[in-house]
């Protein structure tokens, strides 16, 4: 069984970023198979991987919720809707040479989502033995892991700004896991964007009071930046990146 981890954090604060670069990290070091699941609607972790995608995991759960009003290209009476599933979710995964990528995609629409929903769950859970990792980039929500459509997590990487406030932030989405009842065997806090690699005091005593398993500071790297405006993929970043250096240096400490 795969160890799960899901990246987390408020809108904006890097998770899609530091999900690459935590892929990228773990093929690297032989850490693999790796399945990479984009879980956010607006998903865009693919231009962090340089990946092109064609098929989401949206457009064959709309393609099954909505089939029965779909006179154009339907599903042949012969088959089933686990059938059609089982033959089309292979189009869903994007293999690369050292990892696979899928993409929930956008989840919106008219048809019956709680069946195809039920359906995927079995087939992900099928795929997820597969592999040695599976690594999650979540929207702010949870919504994926929150509807169960994917398995338990091991590890959670909360990840946050360098304010105050979005450790509060963080604090909440914490406590929406604990909610959830999740039981991550892990949950650990991570600050990037941090001018300088440096903590303000007032964040570091507040992340002292919200009580967090605090794993390290990534600092704000003008090259993610400029990589991003350039559209060039993230993992691209020259080795001596100080952000790749300092996510990387807590990846050896928090992954086993
Ligand atoms: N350490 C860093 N230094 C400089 N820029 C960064 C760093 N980490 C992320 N960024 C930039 O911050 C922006 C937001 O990053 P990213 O898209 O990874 O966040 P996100 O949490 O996934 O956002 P969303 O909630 O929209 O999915 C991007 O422009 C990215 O290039
Ligand atoms: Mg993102």
């Amino acid at each position: 069984m795969a160890y799960i981890i899901a990246v987390a954090g408020k809108g904006g604060t890097g998770k899609t970023t530091l999900t690459g670069l935590l892929v990228d990290y773990l093929t690297r070091v032989g850490k693999k198979p790796v399945l990479v699941v984009d879980a956010d609607a607006n998903s865009n972790l693919n231009e962090v991987l340089g990946v092109k995608v064609d098929y989401t995991l949206g457009d064959l759960r709309e393609k099954i919720a909505n089939a029965d009003f779909d006179t154009e290209d339907p599903i042949p009476a012969s088959m089933s809707k686990q059938d059609y599933l089982d033959a089309y979710f292979g189009r869903t995964l994007i293999e690369e040479d050292d990892y696979d990528l899928i993409v929930m995609g956008r989840t919106q629409g008219k048809g019956c989502y709680c069946f195809v929903n039920d359906l995927l769950q079995g087939r992900i859970r099928k795929y997820v033995d597969s592999y040695r990792y599976l690594i999650v980039d979540n929207e702010a929500g949870m919504e994926h892991i929150s509807r169960g459509t994917l398995p338990a997590i091991d590890m959670v990487i909360l990840v946050s700004d360098c304010s105050r406030r979005g450790i509060q932030a963080a604090a909440r989405i914490q406590e929406l896991v604990n909610e959830l009842a999740l039981k991550p065997s892990a949950m650990k806090l991570i600050v990037n964007r941090a001018p300088d690699g440096v903590l303000d005091p007032g964040t570091a005593e507040e992340i002292e009071f919200q009580g967090f398993d605090f794993a390290g500071i990534v600092p704000a790297d003008p090259l993610v930046y400029a990589f991003d405006c350039e559209g060039k993929p993230t993992i691209q970043l020259p080795v001596d990146s100080s952000a790749r250096i300092a996510f990387e240096e807590i990846l050896s400490r928090i992954i086993v």
